[in-house]
């Protein structure tokens, strides 16, 4: 079984690619909420990143030096469709490109179609809140597909829909940087609509990437029972019920009622979002231990439908991003989705830590606690695997040092280090230990 396993590494689009107005890449919303002043973190932009447009041959002989068996990539939405309308064959032909350079070398292409970076025209009439959006999304899906089925087997509709709907449009901390709580909950329905809509149009193996957390009360008493009730509401239950089981959770409905009548919701939505899939990815970084709190301590911006709740230090180590390390979360999580949902192919298609990394003067970058954090992972993964969790791959965040967000450059998630004056490449300590873990195999 063991040998099957898909070990691989993930990257996204405006993190990696640079070349922001090369063949007729239209503008994004990351393009424009990175040049809002204030927004990013050193005004630091994707406008170069690691140049990965001009340098993916390079790059994918480096992930075949590392022995990687797939590669988890997205496609950039305004490089296929800059404009309402306008197909740009410049930018299928990148990818088809990129797919071809990985298959020669027998890495398995996994491209995402969705990760974060929606074409600036389509925000302009109403972002993901405008329902005309999933429309445009599965059209989109449809051009890619007819354009790269031939050769690739996997596709993923969106990246952690979470992230685009609540950090993009209810506490604006993402593009295109709205806090508008009530347009949120119409961006949640619109990219799981999207998603659905997209579905029937692709073929082979089809799944959405989630991000889950595994969320427990700090204590036992009912309001901190309470406050993680209804935040795994809205960080998991309000995406995988939808998707998986067809309805949204009614306890996350009635915590959101102040927001929404969710009479955006149509006749039929339910059932084409939860249309069959075969895979289901799971991002996962950190887990969550939950408080209720009254008021919200001042400083936190709560999440909507989590007012007065807080995160509760766990008194772990952490990962540069301050984000808490904990492998028996990931355990936990995936055996409560398979006792929870029915059954479906897992995959975890992002997992890994930002450290301050930094080349060492004999050229090498050691980089023990990212080693120490992705065998904790690995092996909950393996011992997930033993517990007969149908968990069929692993996908390491990232291949490369990248734009990581709002955080800029600041934050190194990659396996490989980046001189992002000089574009060199340095597979950290980490790189090397992940490409002997390849080779023993999981179990
Ligand atoms: C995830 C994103 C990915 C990266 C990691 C650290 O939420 O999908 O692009 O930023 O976090």
């Amino acid at each position: 079984m063991s040998s099957s396993f898909l070990w691989g590494a993930a990257t996204s689009s405006y993190q990696i690619e640079g070349a922001f107005a090369d063949d007729g890449r239209g503008p994004s919303i990351w393009d424009t909420f990175s040049r809002t002043p204030g927004k990013v973190r050193d005004g630091e932009n994707g406008d170069v990143a690691c140049d990965h447009y001009h340098r993916y041959l390079d790059d994918v002989r480096l992930m075949a030096g590392l022995g990687l068996r797939a590669y988890r990539f997205s496609v950039a939405w305004p490089r296929i469709v800059p404009e309402r309308g306008v197909v740009n064959q410049a930018g299928l032909d990148f990818y088809r490109r990129l797919v071809d350079a990985l298959l020669e070398r027998g890495i398995t292409p996994w491209p995402t179609l969705y990760h974060w970076d929606l074409p600036q025209y389509l925000e302009d009439a109403g972002g993901w809140p405008n329902r005309d959006t999933a429309y445009r999304f599965a059209e989109y899906a449809d051009i890619v597909h007819t354009a790269l089925s031939d050769r690739v087997e996997n596709w993923t509709t969106l990246n952690e829909p979470w992230c685009s709907a609540l950090l993009g449009y209810a506490n604006g901390e993402h593009a295109p940087g709205r806090a508008e709580p009530e347009q949120a909950v119409k961006a949640v329905h619109h990219l799981l609509l999207g998603h659905g809509l997209a579905v029937p149009l692709l073929s082979g193996n089809i799944g959405i990437t989630l991000n889950m957390s595994h969320v427990t009360p700090a204590t036992t008493s009912p309001a901190d029972v309470d406050a993680a009730r209804r935040i795994d509401g809205i960080q998991n239950r309000l995406f995988i019920d939808p998707v998986l089981l067809g309805a949204y959770p009614e306890d996350v409905l009635a915590d959101l009622s102040h927001l929404s009548d969710f009479s955006h919701v149509k006749d039929g939505d339910l059932a084409t979002i939860s249309r069959k899939l075969d895979m289901l990815g799971i991002n996962y970084y950190s887990p969550a231990l939950v408080a209720a709190a009254d008021p919200v301590p001042s400083g936190t911006t709560p999440w909507i439908g989590a007012e007065s709740a807080h995160w509760v230090d766990g008194g772990r180590p952490r990962t540069g991003m301050g984000w808490e390390i904990d492998e028996n979360g990931l355990l936990d999580l995936l055996q409560r989705v398979v006792k929870d949902y029915p059954a479906i192919d897992l995959y975890i298609t992002e997992n890994g830590a930002a450290f301050a990394d930094s080349v060492s003067s004999g050229g090498a970058v050691h980089d023990p606690e990212r080693i120490d954090y992705l065998e904790r992972h690995i092996s909950a993964c393996a011992e997930a695997v033993n517990r007969g969790v149908p968990l069929k791959g692993y996908f390491a965040w990232s291949l490369l040092d990248n734009f990581e967000w709002a955080h800029g450059y600041g934050q190194r998630f990659g396996i490989v280090h980046v001189d992002f004056g000089t574009q060199k490449r340095t597979p950290k300590d980490s790189a090397l230990w992940y490409a002997a873990r390849i080779r023993k195999g999981l179990l």
